[in-house]
């Protein structure tokens, strides 16, 4: 990857495509930023004035022409909460199929030989819950709710354009994330404003719910292996794979904010509850990649 490789970035300035955004910045791509700027997006980044980064506020579903002479395209932009997705299912589908739909007719529509590689961000909530062992990138999808649904048919999609319209892409699964800039309706920083409000964090069910965690920054650097080292049509998990129950999860956090560890409460269920995600990850290893992050590591350090 030579320095001054144009990239284009969607949802840039989200948790993750911000952080991504920095990265690539650090790195020495010029950096493309496609973002409809919802709620999610964060207005604290300091990378808004660096002369090698280009914001166009847009709806991916919208966007009519992709600027000449992209390497990539690092598909982040979503509609990312399941609990919004619960209560209104519309919003997913324009956001996550038909803007990925409009995102793979724009790379189409594009000279064989400029055609940007598509990198599809996606979750390993696509594969549903598994009780026991770890899903592999073979496995097949079984999504549990409409925001998992949504991506697991943007991912059919990429892989359908791919294989018909010859487009390159590759499709990253990561686990939850955790880090800076998270907006407070995700669990971590959502259990963290309660507490600092002196109200108890609420756990749906019986909290025993099993996920695995990654530091944004980790997730990042898989991300950008996959973009420089990475084969084409393939697909790579990636997770540090910090296993953790959800009561756990917020047993630290509690913790680590200077509550009492059951400073909580167990509230009804979120219907289609997975009960627990867990993924292997070989092929992003096998690329180089390790996760140098831990989320104890990350608690320690939250002020
Ligand atoms: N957060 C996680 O734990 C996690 C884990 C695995 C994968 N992912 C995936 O990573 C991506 C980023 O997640 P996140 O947590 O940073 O999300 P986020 O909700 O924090 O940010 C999403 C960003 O995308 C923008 N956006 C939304 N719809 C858009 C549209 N139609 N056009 C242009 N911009 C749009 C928003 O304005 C926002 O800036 C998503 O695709 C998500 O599915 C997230």
């Amino acid at each position: 990857m030579s320095p001054g490789t144009h990239i284009l970035v969607t949802g840039g300035l989200g948790f993750i495509g911000s952080c991504f955004v920095e990265m690539a910045l650090e790195r020495g791509y010029i950096v493309t930023n496609v973002d409809k700027m919802t709620y999610a997006s964060r207005t604290d980044t300091q990378f808004h004035t660096n002369p090698h980064y280009t914001l166009i506020q847009k709806d991916i579903s919208d966007l009519e022409t992709l600027p000449s002479h992209i390497a990539y395209i690092i598909n982040f932009a979503a509609e990312s909460h399941v609990d919004n997705s619960i209560k209104s299912t519309h919003a997913f589908l324009k956001s996550n199929v038909h803007g990925v739909h409009n995102l793979l007719e724009l790379v189409r529509k594009t000279p064989s030989d400029e055609r940007p590689v598509f990198i599809q961000i996606s979750t390993d909530e696509v594969y549903g819950d598994i009780l026991e062992g770890s899903f592999s990138e073979e496995d097949r999808l079984k999504p549990s709710n409409p925001y998992s649904a949504t991506k697991a048919a943007a991912e059919e999609l990429v892989i359908g354009w791919g294989r018909t319209y010859k487009l390159k892409y590759r499709i990253t699964r990561a686990s939850n994330n955790y880090g800076a800039g998270q907006n407070e309706e995700k669990f971590i920083p959502r259990i963290m404003k309660l507490a600092r409000q002196n109200e108890k964090a609420k756990i749906y069910g019986n909290g025993l719910q099993k996920r695995e965690w990654t530091h944004t920054t980790d997730h990042c650097d898989g991300i950008f292996l996959v973009m420089e080292k990475g084969v084409d049509s393939e697909i790579y998990n990636i997770s540090a794979g910090e296993e953790l129950t959800n009561l756990e999860v917020a047993e630290k956090v509690l913790r680590a904010v200077g509550k009492p560890a059951d400073f909580y409460e167990l509230v009804t269920d979120r219907p289609g509850h997975d009960v627990r995600y867990s993924i292997t990850c070989d092929k992003i290893r096998a690329l180089g990649w390790k996760p140098n992050v831990t989320l104890e590591h990350y608690l320690s350090n939250i002020s």
